[in-house]
């Protein structure tokens, strides 16, 4: 389940650092708030790959419907049902949910996050479940600033999403695989972008989560090499190395950045969009 993406092993070095990352952030909230209809009375909204965030489930349950959350990762699951939210462990590509059994379906980050001969897989099942979705997933493509260590950033974290298999830019490609996998079915898009901004502090919680993700990475190969009982790359785990010492003097520039006083000296960055499928 969760193993399949690096990012969210179970005990991981990743895991804490992404589940204060994603705890923090709120402007992907916002979007799923002006997304979803303002009257949920009679409506259960289930969501796929929750993540630790208790808040989607508040807002549902402030609009009157009722909020499932979903996720492979059994530590993600708890934290939501101890956040009084119903939850469940479960897997994208294989729902406990029976046909067209929730109202809505609420999918925000995980299809990006998965290999990519799940992708359709998921999108298939999401589609059996819910009697409408909203899928959602970044782009990176304009994910641009005028400060250079904002752009060694993106190159940097674009090799260790190459690494993982997440692909950054899978906004742009969501509306193409809804309706290739759903064979031509009528779809809603719409991109959201924040910026141009001056919030560093969500860069501090990335770069973190990148270093988090490189040492899942190095730890994979290492298990993998012994499975297959061939030497570790050594080129690989080199240039992970690399990777993770430009994360922390990224971070630590994005910290003195996210606590500037003077905001002339802080320049803005514009960062990814986020692009929401409806169906
Ligand atoms: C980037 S986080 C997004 C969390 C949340 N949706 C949000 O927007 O804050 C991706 C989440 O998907 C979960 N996930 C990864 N693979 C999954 C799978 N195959 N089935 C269900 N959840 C999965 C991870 O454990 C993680 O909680």
């Amino acid at each position: 389940m969760s193993d399949k993406t690096p990012m969210y092993r179970e005990g991981s070095a990743a895991i804490e650092s992404e589940i204060k990352r994603m705890t923090e952030l709120e402007w992907p909230l916002e979007v799923s708030a002006e997304l979803l209809p303002a009257d949920l009375k009679q409506k259960t909204l289930g969501d796929v790959g929750a993540g630790p965030n208790p808040n989607l489930g508040k807002l549902v349950r402030f609009r009157g419907g009722k909020y499932v959350a979903l996720d492979s990762n059994l530590t993600m699951a708890k934290l939501q049902v101890g956040s009084e939210n119903r939850a469940v462990q479960g897997d994208v590509v294989a729902l406990p949910f029976a046909d067209k059994s929730l109202d809505i379906l609420h999918t925000r980050f995980v299809i990006m996050n998965l290999p990519e001969n799940l992708r359709v897989g998921a999108i298939k099942e999401l589609f059996r479940c819910g009697k409408e979705n909203i899928i959602m997933d970044y782009n990176w493509e304009k994910f641009t600033s005028s400060n250079p260590t904002v752009l060694d950033f993106v190159a940097h974290a674009r090799r260790v999403a190459e690494f993982a298999g997440v692909d950054l830019d899978h906004g742009a490609k969501l509306e193409g695989l809804v309706q290739e996998t759903l064979l031509g079915i009528a779809v809603g898009v719409k991109i959201f972008n924040q910026g141009p901004i001056r919030n560093y502090s969500t860069l501090v919680g990335l770069t973190k989560s990148m270093q988090g993700l490189i040492i899942n990475l190095e730890n994979i190969e290492k298990q993998r090499a012994g499975q297959e009982g061939r030497p570790v790359n050594e080129a690989l785990l080199k240039e992970l190395d690399g990777i993770k010492i430009t994360m922390e003097e990224c971070g630590k520039e994005f910290a003195k950045l996210a606590t500037e006083p003077d905001e002339s000296k802080v320049p803005t960055f514009t960062p990814p969009d986020i692009v929401a499928v409806t169906f």
